[in-house]
């Protein structure tokens, strides 16, 4: 039978044409199974096999391609190809997600958003694994895992515990700012499209003459922010788990495509010497009066995946891919972030995930990593598999060299990441955010979301973690820790008196 004929029938996994796809192979129509009949355990031993790891964070999210259009001209800061010219498209990816659920978990949970966007340019696959807040809640790695474990499951209970939650943020008050974030209605957006994706860190921009500049990222929706009240997201999650995902796919399948629009604050680096702030402090901002956001191109999502496994749950993104014009800074978090994401996705999707088409830099890849689990790319052929060789043309191209660095301290040490004066206020920007840039109704949902969120918190301890979190309120604005503790029916006085002890 010609090749043709065959390309709609019924196969086994390796292209057997068969017919029974129902009934297994039996000694007469009532007896045992035989083991000859291979295909039904092909069949069963594939499906064992159909999950891959979940995320350890972030398991739950949707993705979309679209397109990177430089509108402005930022050649002043980075060479990066990927803005060279105005007009320049380049292709993206963009994965969404929430934070501490599963991947079966509803969409509408109170939890920050991950926004996730692999850039394939010329020079390689440029990652920004960001989110849609622009602080986080710690401020170094090794604080990342037990922070996680509080937004996991209880390991007795095994259900979510606001006690785990709020014990520790309330002894960890670096986490303030994102949390007073978390608790306002940004911590329920409506879907993926009405809200801003920040790449959060501090990185920095090279240009043409090797000079060194920092930048924060912004991407602005397009759409208008959209928040669901604590209420709304309650009434959604038991409506619809799958929210975002359905309005992000029927939005794009409508042809309405949505797009952000893309901005960076830039701060040079003798800015960073004398600012009065850890610009290197991932729970921090850059105040816009200071640092103003500067225009840089849009970004539109176009295309839907055809197939969600395939591309979203396949997808792997690391901040450590950086292409040549744009670099790292010494923000701790972003340090830790450069090792992990690698070594999770070895794990997660296996040693060659690189070449799984979503991944994959559709430009050059060469190198002389060979074999490993599922190598499907040909694995070099003929090709030499070591360098140097006097075989191949591949070359190193020196004028890809990133300029050399010159640090500020010498000394290593276990440095406390609090001490310093400039990496010690917690308050500040929070009780800004709360006072000055909140409206009214801004700031009663954020007590009252607040309040609902401690409520949840139970046990023997109940109390202390209580007054612990309030004395923090209390040191970012009386009458927000007024109104909370109102609301827990605490006593302030007796608050006040417990926090004479606390820290
Ligand atoms: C030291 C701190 C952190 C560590 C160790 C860490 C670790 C991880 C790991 C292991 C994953 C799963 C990766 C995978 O399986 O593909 C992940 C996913 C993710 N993380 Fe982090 N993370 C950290 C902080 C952050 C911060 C500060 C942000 C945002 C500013 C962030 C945003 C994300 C996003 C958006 C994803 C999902 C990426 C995707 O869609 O595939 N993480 N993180």
């Amino acid at each position: 039978m010609s090749e043709e004929k065959n390309h709609n029938k019924l196969t086994t996994a390796s292209g057997r044409i068969y017919v029974e796809n129902e009934n297994s192979k039996t000694v007469g129509p009532r007896g045992p199974i035989l083991l000859e009949d291979y295909i039904l355990h092909e069949k069963m031993a594939h499906f064992n096999r159909e999950r891959i790891p979940e995320r350890i964070v972030h398991a739950k999210g949707s993705g979309a391609f679209g397109t990177f259009t430089v509108t402005e001209d930022i050649s002043q800061y980075t060479k990066a190809k990927v803005f060279n010219k105005i007009g320049k498209k380049t292709k993206v990816f963009l994965r969404f997600s929430t934070v501490g659920g599963e991947k079966g978990s509803a969409d509408t949970e109170r939890d920050p958003r991950g926004f996730a966007i692999k850039f394939y340019t010329e020079d390689g696959n440029w990652d920004l694994v960001g989110n849609n807040t622009p602080v986080f809640f710690i401020k170094d790695p090794k604080k990342f895992s037990d922070f996680i474990h509080t937004q996991k499951r209880d390991p007795y209970t095994n259900c979510k515990s606001p006690t785990m939650v709020w014990d520790y943020w309330s002894l960890t008050p670096e986490s303030l700012h994102q949390v007073l974030i978390l608790m306002s209605d940004r911590g329920t957006p409506v879907g993926y499209r009405h809200m801003n994706g920040y790449g959060s860190h501090t990185f920095s921009m090279i240009n043409a003459r090797n000079e060194k500049v920092f930048v924060k990222y912004h991407f602005k929706t397009a759409q208008g922010i959209k928040n669901f009240t604590d209420e709304e997201a309650a009434q959604m999650k038991s409506k619809d788990l799958d929210f975002a995902q359905r309005d992000l796919l029927e939005s794009i399948d409508n042809g309405d495509f949505p797009k952000w629009n893309v901005k960076i604050q830039v701060m040079t680096t003798d800015q960073a010497r004398k600012v009065d702030f850890n610009p290197f402090d991932i729970t921090k901002i850059w105040p816009h009066s200071q640092f103003p956001l500067v225009d840089v191109g849009v970004l539109e999502l176009n295309k839907n995946p055809d197939n969600y496994f395939q591309d979203v749950e396949q997808s792997a993104f690391a901040p450590a891919h950086v292409v040549d014009g744009l670099g790292y800074s010494p923000d701790k978090m972003l340090q830790g972030r450069l090792l992990s994401y690698p070594d999770a996705q070895r794990y997660r999707i296996g040693a060659n995930y690189e070449q799984i088409p979503v991944n994959r830099c559709p430009f050059a890849v060469n190198n002389y990593q060979r074999d490993g689990t599922m190598r499907v790319d040909g694995n070099g052929g003929k090709q030499p598999n070591y360098w140097p060789n006097s075989f191949d043309e591949i070359e190193v191209d020196k004028t890809y060299q990133e300029p050399s660095e010159q640090l500020e301290d010498t000394i290593a040490d276990w440095y406390d990441r609090n001490s310093k004066v400039g990496d010690n206020d917690h308050y500040s920007q929070p009780r800004s955010l709360f006072r000055d840039v909140m409206s009214k109704s801004e700031q009663d949902n954020t007590v009252n979301n607040t309040i609902g969120a401690m409520s949840g918190i139970t046990g023997p301890k109940r109390d202390v973690i209580i007054n612990r979190q309030l004395c923090h309120w209390f040191r970012m604005d009386d009458e927000f820790g007024s109104r909370v503790a109102k609301g827990l029916g605490v006593d302030i006085n007796a608050v006040m008196s417990a926090s004479v002890g606390s820290h």
